[in-house]
């Protein structure tokens, strides 16, 4: 586990193994975000929740270690997911890590989505097998997703310049999405009368007012 306390941006990857080139994309990803917005960074891996968690059927199944990067998980101002390509989805794992979460504890959270895979032939795994399930928990989920190969890495750093421009664009989305989330937060510790009968942004609305589940 790499933390810090009060973590905001907050990293889960669904490495197996050790070392994991997702685990160290995904860290990445979170050290970027939380060192241009000031924010306290933590990643965590399966290996980090534990033992307990193949056999949890409930949250309360979990022990004190695997309870905490649950929490931390939910609680996370920005998240930024990660998982190996295994079978052309996440890992069974990663996904059962999310099967614990309530459905309405991610909902309106920016989320990175990031993924790592052998080859190029399942690049679309960010979109096709992440993305919906993110967006089942109603998640913000950023329009920029990113997939790594192999031969992306150098010892396990990510070396692809070609990725790292794209991540730029993901980190620019989160940064956005952070704004608008602290700008939603000012404007209801100090509300100004004269903008309540403008539209807000749909970001802005999410904070503020919450959008009824339908
Ligand atoms: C069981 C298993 C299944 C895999 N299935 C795929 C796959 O379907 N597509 C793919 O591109 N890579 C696949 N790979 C390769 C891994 O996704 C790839 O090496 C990944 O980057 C490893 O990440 P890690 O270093 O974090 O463990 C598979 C690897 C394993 C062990």
């Amino acid at each position: 586990m790499t933390a810090m306390t009060n973590a905001t941006v907050v990293g889960f990857s669904g490495n197996l193994a050790r070392p994991s080139k997702t685990r160290g994309f995904v860290e990445h990803f979170v050290n970027e975000i939380a060192g241009r917005h000031g924010l306290a960074a933590a990643t965590f891996d399966l290996d980090d929740v534990g033992p307990t968690l193949g056999a949890a059927r409930w949250t309360r199944d979990l022990d004190d270690t695997g309870r905490k990067v649950l929490d931390a998980v939910v609680g996370a101002e920005v998240l930024v997911v990660g998982s190996p390509t295994y079978k052309g989805s996440y890992t069974g794992l990663f996904k059962h890590f999310f099967d614990l979460i309530d459905p309405t504890a991610l909902r309106g959270k920016p989320v990175l989505l990031t993924a790592t895979g052998g080859g190029e032939r399942h690049a679309l795994m960010v979109e096709h097998q992440l993305r919906p399930l993110f967006a089942f928990f109603e998640a913000l989920v950023l329009p920029t997703a990113i997939y790594a190969t192999d031969k992306d890495f150098l010892d396990g750093v990510l070396a692809s310049e070609a990725i790292r421009k794209r991540g730029e664009q993901s980190i620019e989305e989160a940064g956005l999405a952070l704004a608008s989330r602290r700008h939603a937060a000012a404007e209801d510790f100090a509300p100004s009368p004269e903008l309540d009968d403008q539209p807000r942004s749909l970001i802005d609305r999410y904070w503020l007012e919450g959008i009824p589940r339908l």
